[in-house]
């Protein structure tokens, strides 16, 4: 089993949060690719069994960046296969469900069936260029153990 963890990140604090979540799956036993949506050029759903996808949050939605891999992730070959999302956003949004990147790429991975293994993780980041809230790297570790048990049932 192998998934791919993809993200885009201007300031580098959504790389920060995509690293923990690939550092903390291979710790616990999980083979990962770690790509920034950047370097992504062609996506086979042939080599990889589940998804994490991330994004900042920009006005409300994910990143253009992310949106266009998105058109990459093909429904008749991805569907089935597991899924988590995760965004960076301000605290101050926290409240607004549907004002989330990973909200919104929950969405668009579940019309193309796939299977959320998870609820979005939403890391919270200080004004546009971060940092990230203290304790957020932690969370985020947490998140991905649960994430491994969730790929690893047994
Ligand atoms: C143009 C722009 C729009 C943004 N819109 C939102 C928003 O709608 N909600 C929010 O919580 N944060 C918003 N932010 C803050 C971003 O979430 C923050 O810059 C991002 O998490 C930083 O991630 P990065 O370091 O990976 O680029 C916005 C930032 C920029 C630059």
């Amino acid at each position: 089993m192998k998934g791919i963890v993809v993200y885009d990140t201007s300031y580098g604090n959504t790389k920060k949060i995509a690293e923990t979540i690939a550092e903390t799956l291979k710790e616990s036993g999980i083979e990962v690719d770690l790509f920034d949506v950047k370097n992504v050029k062609k996506l086979s759903a042939k080599d990889y069994s589940f998804l994490v996808l991330g994004s900042p949050t920009r006005f409300g939605t994910m990143s253009f960046a992310i949106r266009g891999f998105l058109g990459k992730v093909k429904k008749e070959e991805w569907m089935n296969k597991p899924f988590t999302a995760f965004d960076t956003e301000n605290p101050e949004n926290i409240e607004k469900k549907e004002w989330s990147a990973a909200e919104k790429i929950s969405e668009k991975l579940k019309d193309k069936k796939m299977n959320q293994l998870l609820p979005v993780m939403k890391a919270l980041v200080l004004g546009q260029k971060g940092p990230l809230k203290e304790g957020e790297i932690d969370r985020t570790k947490d998140y991905a153990r649960e994430l491994a048990i969730k790929l690893k049932p047994n």
